[in-house]
């Protein structure tokens, strides 16, 4: 089923979604209890945000994959078929039926962002507020091509904002307006369904499809547009707002530093953007994400790893499964193969180290191995990898600008921790009726 738009997604959550109803501030306060969350813990709805009244953020919407999988219409275990299996049916967006719900307050130039939106503030030595979930819109200046990703925002007072655009395809279409001296057209959506959130971030490459059409495609329905109200972008008509501006030409300032999705602070120097209009829904919610958080781990999970497994699939035969590790930012991954020669799984690696800017570490382990338990992974290391043997290491290769160990350069790695035969791997298993005895009885105990 598709959801048109964040609210009803949240309507239907039933106990999956927590509402808080003592106060809570947008400084510091909802990101601590947001990443305080235990793993797969519910969607968290504030409906008492301190200095906004009558405003609502909601949060965690996806740090469980079993959120997601209702958000696309399908279960926790089909979830990577499912992505797949629509990724490549995009459906283009269609213009808004009727009046677009995201128009129905409009403020132009704006005085003060604060003023009007809760953006949080996240971590103790952020230097300001940042917005963290604004799916990005814009469109080339050569090509008219539409760009579509999530990019960190920092609130710079009154109706400027700093972008850290570190990825194509808007680093690009910013060069491109850049080169002919003319700002940017941006529009910044924010409070969107899961599917859209999750078609931002997929990595399609510069001649890969529009990710509105993939967005169509994972919600099942075109997503509904709108023409901006001061910039010639379109924004989904159902978001629960829309900021609107322009990337200043040739200007740069100091952005940062903030708690990024790697665990660390980052600071850039980063271009500007003029804010020039602010649409939103009445009563809208504002959406929260913390980073280096079960959201962020869902987010790349699937819109980078699940894209990433499909590619190698096509190009190496065996590879059943694939698992970024959570809290990495998507710089580490674990693989999963099927009976694969040893000259395979290093291509695989290669492949893998190079489809993928982000990923510098990957383990390739056997389909016996859970990929989704670090023990498991460790214990197939531990066991059956042998350092001289089975190490790829690649020399050389451009460092990911939020990674603070590849500040002087790059390199990656991929290891083989795949068992090559013999009665030596032949892996501890139990006796199954006694294995399913003692599953049922842990059930009973602990319901
Ligand atoms: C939670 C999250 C935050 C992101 N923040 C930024 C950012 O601040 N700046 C940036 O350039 N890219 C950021 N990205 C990546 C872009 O959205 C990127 O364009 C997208 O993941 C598509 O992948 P690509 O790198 O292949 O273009 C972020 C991704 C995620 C999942």
């Amino acid at each position: 089923m598709a959801y048109s738009d964040l609210r009803s997604f949240l309507s239907e959550l039933g106990d999956d979604l927590l509402t808080i109803r003592q106060p809570f501030d947008p400084r510091f306060e909802i990101a601590a209890l947001l990443r305080s969350m235990p793993e797969d813990g519910p969607a968290l709805l504030f409906e008492n945000v301190s200095g906004y009244p009558g405003a609502r953020v909601a949060g965690n919407l996806i740090a469980s994959r079993r959120r997601v999988a209702r958000a696309l219409g399908t279960t926790e275990d089909r979830l990577v078929q499912t992505y797949l299996r629509h990724r490549d049916n995009g459906l283009p967006p269609v213009a808004a039926r009727g009046a677009a719900p995201v128009k129905e307050v409009i403020h132009r130039d704006p005085d003060d962002l604060l003023a009007l939106l809760p953006i949080l503030t996240h971590h103790e030595k952020d230097a300001a507020p940042f917005i963290t979930t604004g799916v990005v819109l814009c469109k080339d200046p050569y090509s008219g091509r539409r760009g579509m990703g999530i990019h960190r925002m920092m609130v710079k007072g009154g109706r400027r904002l700093g972008i850290l655009l570190a990825n194509p395809p808007l680093s690009e279409f910013h060069a491109h307006a850049e080169a002919g001296g003319k700002p940017l057209e941006i529009a910044v959506a924010l409070g969107l369904e899961p599917a859209t959130l999750l078609a931002a971030v997929v990595k399609v490459g510069p001649l890969g499809p529009d990710k509105m059409e993939i967005a169509g495609a994972l919600r099942g329905e075109p997503v509904e547009v709108v023409c901006g109200e001061t910039v010639n972008v379109d924004v989904p008509a159902h978001a629960e707002i829309v900021i609107e501006g322009r990337v200043l030409p040739g200007v740069r300032e100091a952005e940062g530093p903030f708690g990024e999705n790697t665990g660390y602070y980052f600071s850039n120097v980063s271009p500007v953007i003029e804010v020039t209009a602010v649409t939103h829904r009445r009563d809208c919610i504002y959406p929260g994400l913390c980073p280096w958080s079960g959201d962020v781990d869902t987010l790349l999970s699937l819109a980078s790893g699940t894209e990433l497994l499909g590619q190698l699939q096509q190009l190496v035969a065996g590879v059943i499964d694939l698992e970024l590790t959570s809290g990495t930012a998507g710089f580490s991954a674990a693989i999963a193969t099927r009976s694969c020669a040893p000259t395979e799984v290093r291509r695989l690696i290669m492949l893998a180290l190079n489809l993928d800017r982000r990923l510098k570490t990957v383990t390739v382990v056997d389909d016996d191995v859970d990929i989704r338990d670090l023990r498991e992974v460790g214990w197939a290391m531990a066991t059956r990898y042998q350092p001289a043997r089975d190490t790829v290491l690649i020399h050389g290769a451009e460092g990911y600008v939020i990674d603070p160990s590849a500040a002087s350069g790059g390199s990656k790695i991929g290891f083989d921790a795949t068992r090559r035969g013999g009665p030596e791997f032949d892996k501890v298993t139990l006796e199954p009726a006694a294995a399913q005895k003692a599953r049922a009885v842990i059930a009973q105990l602990l319901s």
